[in-house]
């Protein structure tokens, strides 16, 4: 058991939150679900934002207030009913899923979830909160203040250095040469695609796992959305200045969740920038590796005359390694049971699921499973 000063540390505060919340509602227990939920907030501000939105520099539609990607975010803000509340919900939810994130990350962590075959759900995690740092830094540039134009010139000054394929991809960033009506459409598109395509790589983070937690108790949805509507009361979004393309801001504040990057850029330069980012990167990629299994495994094998197809092993499979198929012709029985050799680790819980014996493993013998469990009882009472 892990028995350092952070172990006390996670285990006081797990201790500490089921006190206060009891174990039916302490946040740590939901921590996949909560970002999950936080991502349907998002995609419901978003929704209403997007209603009203103008993806341009300037005069493509000439109507009153929708001149602008500007003065339509200053319309959602002060001329719709409500539209400044939802748009800082937007913004806050979007806080508070990096923080929920990161919470999870360090869960995962902390219980050694990422381990072995749990390798695939750390790294497209990492895919994730990529995707989401991203999806959120184009939200700041989707504003078109000052600040948007620094973001948008800095991350220019970043493609560009990139060996070989650096202004293709400016172009592709600014959807043009330099920065114009496109550009904005185009941040929208990558703010607004890259949403759906988290669904995309929350399947196959799922893909694995049997039954994973997506779903937090309503009593936790109402506290946070209490406090997401606390802080979006106490912390209203300010007017900030229009961008102007003739002029070239030297500042800006940084929301510390989603636009710490530039904060490195402005302090290491854009060398310095990329090597910190891939080192970080590779180091949070790298976490699970001496905790790959590098031998091969005997996957678990179903004796199909004793199968009655009962799908207890295929519930009970924390891979979903096992797949119930129609039982062949003559069979007594409906269903029959099927393990995919790829995805099976060995863990032997459909043995012990079975009732019927119809499950081994090849090289491990019942008495030797019952001894296993034995063993990790006492490992986990100790
Ligand atoms: C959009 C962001 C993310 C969402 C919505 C999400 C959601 C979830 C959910 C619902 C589960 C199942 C939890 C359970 O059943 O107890 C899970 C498991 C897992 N996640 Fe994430 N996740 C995200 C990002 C990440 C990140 C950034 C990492 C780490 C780099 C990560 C690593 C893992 C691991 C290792 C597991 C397996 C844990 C287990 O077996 O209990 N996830 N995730
Ligand atoms: S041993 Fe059984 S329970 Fe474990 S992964 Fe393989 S099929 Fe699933
Ligand atoms: S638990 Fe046993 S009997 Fe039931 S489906 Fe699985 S292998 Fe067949």
């Amino acid at each position: 058991m892990k028995t350092n000063i952070w172990t006390q540390i996670f285990l006081v505060t797990e201790d500490l939150l089921n006190k206060i919340s009891t174990s039916k509602y302490n946040p740590l227990y939901y921590h996949g679900a909560l970002p999950q939920f936080i991502m349907y907030i998002l995609f419901l501000s978003g929704l209403l934002l997007f209603a009203y939105y103008v993806p341009t520099i300037d005069n493509a539609y000439f109507s009153k207030n929708l001149v602008n990607a500007y003065t339509s975010v200053a319309y959602i803000t002060n001329d719709i009913p409500f539209g400044a509340v939802i748009r800082a919900v937007h913004r806050y939810a979007g806080d508070a899923m990096v923080v929920a994130i990161l919470i999870h990350m360090v869960r995962v962590w902390f219980t050694d979830r990422y381990r072995q075959y749990r390798w695939v759900q750390w790294e497209s995690g990492i895919v994730l909160l990529l995707m989401v740092l991203f999806i959120g830094q184009t939200g700041y540039y989707l504003i078109w203040d000052e600040r948007s134009l620094l973001l948008t010139r800095m991350t220019v000054s970043a493609l560009e250095v990139v060996p070989v394929i650096g202004e293709p991809l400016r172009n592709w960033f600014l959807n043009g040469r330099t920065i114009s009506n496109l550009t904005l459409s185009n941040f929208l598109f990558i703010h607004i695609g890259l949403s759906f395509s988290l669904l995309f790589a929350l399947w196959i983070h799922y893909v694995r796992m049997s039954r994973p937690v997506i779903t937090p108790p309503p009593a936790l949805n109402y506290i946070l959305m209490t406090i997401i509507f606390a802080v979006v009361y106490f912390f209203p979004i300010t007017a900030t200045k229009i961008a102007d393309l003739n002029s070239q801001p030297t500042s800006m504040d940084i929301d510390v969740f989603f636009l710490l990057p530039y904060a490195v850029l402005g302090a290491l330069g854009t060398t310095g920038f990329w090597i910190s980012m891939i080192l970080i990167t590779a180091a949070l990629c790298l976490i699970p590796y001496p905790f790959t299994n590098k031998k091969p495994v005997e996957s678990a094998e179903v004796v199909d005359s004793k199968c009655t197809g009962c799908s207890f092993c295929f519930k009970d499979c924390p891979f979903q390694a096992i797949e119930m198929v129609p039982a062949p012709a003559g069979s007594r029985f409906k269903l029959l049971a099927t393990v995919k050799p790829y995805r099976c680790s060995g863990c032997g819980v459909c043995v012990g699921a079975c009732a019927f014996d119809a499950i081994d493993l090849p090289n491990l013998l019942d008495s030797d499973v019952n001894e296993k469990i034995k063993q990790l009882a006492n490992s986990q009472s100790a």
